[in-house]
């Protein structure tokens, strides 16, 4: 019920700093990304093709991507608002590109200034300019499940977002807790479609288990005078399974900001759900200019550390990537965002 391999997309050099305060020099960034590359990791999303009056920590867009040419076997894909910054994007060497909607209006009009469905006009031109080049574009979704204006999303308004980048040609969509509000639920009927299909033999003890766990639960609710049977599945498995009618599991990817600290709990749930595929950023760096109070994604070190205890493949080598982890982290000034990052630093 895990997959054996995950692909994950290292977004600190682009979520991460395009949030920090003092603008980090071209040659930090570099060499960050360097050091990335030779941690093992797959994905790299280098940097923004965006507006430098709205994002001026990544207006040196152009000058990273013509430095990392060449490093490694790593993709970098970056992100791009419109055709100006896609004909940018191209024009440096990029051979990926990343779009951004939202499932909340009031978000899109402050990140994009537009409304989600003007976005998606745009959006559009991106992907067949995209498709011309031969160049895979990526559709992020913000505020899956919470926004910071409007409160909570319905899940049908991420899949009907889902759903148009899918149309429009994305290759895959990452769901963002922009926020970091999702919480984890129970996925015992899950665990248990996939036993059936795997481990007949166990099914009978595992049903059992399954039973007393849910009259468990069921009982402390009802003592707690909790209504509804529906909270127990948290806020990201409803989310998910709304976008699962409209998008297949290999094209998904969850991006998630760990703003309450439920960002592992979340990527475990996603991965038992079957999604392969994990946004994380170097030290926890960053989150959304847009989105106040906000902090960075999930830590990369930590996830690492968690799939390596889990036994699932990244590629990664944990020890080049603390160094990574601390190089920024020195260069800032200030503790990692990650727990594994201080702890083996420490060791
Ligand atoms: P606008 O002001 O409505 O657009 O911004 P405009 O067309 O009027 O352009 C304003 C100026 O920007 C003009 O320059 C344009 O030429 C220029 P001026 O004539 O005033 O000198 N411009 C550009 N310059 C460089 N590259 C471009 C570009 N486009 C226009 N591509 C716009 C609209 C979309 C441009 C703006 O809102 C923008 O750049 N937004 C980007 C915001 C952003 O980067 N947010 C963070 C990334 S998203 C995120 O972090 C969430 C994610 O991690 C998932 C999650 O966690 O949820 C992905
Ligand atoms: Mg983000």
């Amino acid at each position: 019920s895990m997959p054996k391999f995950v692909k994950i997309v290292e977004v600190g050099p682009r979520d991460g700093l395009q949030n920090e305060k003092e603008i980090v020099p071209t040659s930090v960034k570099v060499e960050l990304i360097k050091m990335l590359v030779s941690s093992g990791l797959p994905v790299v999303e280098a940097t923004s093709f965006v507006s430098p009056k709205w994002v001026p920590q990544l207006a040196d867009a152009k000058d990273v991507m013509s430095a990392i040419q060449g490093f490694g076997h790593s993709r970098f894909p970056v992100l791009t608002p419109n055709l100006k910054g896609f004909e940018a994007a191209m024009a440096a060497g990029a051979k990926e590109v990343a779009v951004f909607a939202a499932a909340s209006e009031s978000f899109s009009r402050s990140n994009l200034n537009c409304s989600i469905e003007d976005s998606l006009v745009r959006y559009r031109d991106v992907a067949l300019a995209a498709k011309n080049h031969e160049v895979p574009v990526r559709g992020y979704i913000s505020c899956v499940v919470g926004c910071p204006m409007e409160g909570a999303v319905p899940p049908s308004k991420v899949a009907y977002v889902a759903e148009e980048l899918i149309n429009m040609g994305c290759a895959e969509i990452s769901l963002g807790d922009t926020i970091g509000v999702g919480t984890p639920g129970i996925i015992l009927i899950f665990l248990l479609i996939i036993e059936v299909q795997t481990a007949p033999v166990f099914l009978v003890v595992y049903v059992a288990s399954c039973l007393v766990a849910v009259v468990q639960e069921l009982t402390l609710r009802l003592k707690k005078n909790v209504t509804g049977f529906r909270a127990l599945l948290g806020t990201v498995i409803p989310m998910l399974e709304a976008v699962l009618d409209v998008v297949p599991i290999e094209k998904l990817a969850v991006h998630f900001h760990d703003t309450y600290g439920q960002a592992l709990s979340n990527i475990l749930l996603s991965l038992q759900m079957g999604i392969s595929t994990v946004d994380s950023s170097i030290s926890g760096l960053g989150g959304c200019p847009y989105a106040k109070g906000a902090t960075g994604n999930v830590a990369t070190e930590d996830v690492v550390y968690m799939l390596n205890g889990v036994g699932v493949k990244t590629n990664v080598d944990l020890g080049k990537l603390i160094l990574a982890g601390d190089y920024i982290s020195k260069y800032l000034g200030r503790p990692s965002g990650s727990k594994a990052g201080i702890a083996f630093s420490r060791a």
